[in-house]
């Protein structure tokens, strides 16, 4: 009997690709741009598994595509808004993420860009590469104090926690969030304070945005939101672009109508909005949270995992939506 075939969008790290390879025939594209839509098309006919990446969109119209021996689309993420989760439900495909992987690695680049932003590296940075740096001042590139200062959560899921745990513990600083549920634990071990939206944005001195893209948070942060946001207040986002209203945020910068914002993630990525380079008090990284080697290979061997237990008619570990598994293809 041939060996089940799996299809890989993109290179991804070797760890995941090796347990792939010892069980499947594994054919992994080579160029290094995204796949199109057609190539997807083409190369998703005759497959078992498909591993692809947030930069590819799978909707009915690609699931058609494959014949009924397609098993399961494994993201090489752990947000799957790329995904059309009820279009796969109703073609009994499974549909996985790479929760856990990441955690750490996210919750410290959110960190990062905090401290960025807070204490202007970028700008000290671009200063000395421009030889500005004549002589010390009193008052060159004042920053935010870290200590003290309230972080404002929203979504307190794996990593809104990962990162309230370290902000709270080892920096200091008090918590609130927003989440859907209430997180007790939390609530007891690191004294955070379930809020609403209106209370976080008012009362917080940095913001950071910890949700899955969705039709209800798409936006959850414009004009509005903006202006809620005290002056010397800094926005974070390293969820999904869509959820901050980037043309609105450029606006805001530029008014100084809060202190300053770090991206790691772009409402029309890999496109910037028209002015978001010009602004100073921003910095920007491309979409890099979870790229650490150690997270990289992890998803990598997540998705590998998934893939593997899908196609020996095992429930995968890390399926996008439990409900998946009752639906799936026999
Ligand atoms: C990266 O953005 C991910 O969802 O893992």
């Amino acid at each position: 009997m041939s060996k089940p075939k799996v299809f890989v969008t993109r290179h991804i790290p070797e760890a995941g690709l090796k347990m792939l390879r010892q069980k499947f025939n594994v054919e992994v594209r080579t160029a290094k741009a995204p796949i199109s839509r057609a190539e997807l098309i083409k190369k998703i006919k005759g497959k078992d598994a498909l591993l692809c990446l947030l930069t590819d969109q799978i909707d009915g119209e690609v699931l058609d595509a494959a014949d009924p021996q397609l098993k399961i689309v494994a993201n090489f993420a752990v947000g799957f808004d790329n995904i059309d989760l009820e279009a796969a439900k109703e073609r009994g495909i499974l549909v996985t993420n790479t929760p856990n992987a990441s955690t750490e690695a996210v919750a410290e680049h959110t960190l990062a860009l905090l401290f960025a932003a807070a204490r202007r590296i970028i700008e000290g940075d671009r200063f000395m590469r421009a030889g500005k740096y004549k002589y010390w001042e009193p008052e060159l590139l004042q920053g935010s104090a870290i200590k003290g200062k309230t972080l404002g959560i929203i979504g307190l899921g794996r990593i809104g926690f990962a990162v309230a745990e370290r902000a709270t513990d080892e920096m200091g600083m008090k918590c609130l969030y927003t989440d859907l549920h209430r997180n007790p634990t939390f609530e007891k071990l690191y004294h955070g304070k379930r809020a609403t939206l209106e209370t976080l944005l008012k009362k917080s001195d940095f913001i950071t945005l910890h949700v899955p893209l969705l039709p209800s948070t798409r936006h959850l942060i414009s004009a509005k939101e903006l202006n809620m946001m005290k002056k010397t207040a800094y926005l974070i986002n390293t969820s999904r672009g869509p959820v901050v209203n980037e043309k609105a945020l450029v606006t805001a910068l530029k008014n100084h109508k809060i202190a300053g914002a770090a991206l790691d993630v772009y409402e029309f990525e890999p496109k910037m909005a028209p002015g978001l380079k010009t602004v100073d008090h921003v910095t920007l990284t491309p979409h890099i949270a979870s790229s650490t080697h150690q997270a990289r290979d992890g998803m990598s061997m997540m998705a590998a995992k998934n893939i593997i237990a899908a196609l020996s008619g095992r429930k995968p570990p890390t399926l996008a939506d439990p409900e998946l598994w009752s639906k799936r293809r026999k």
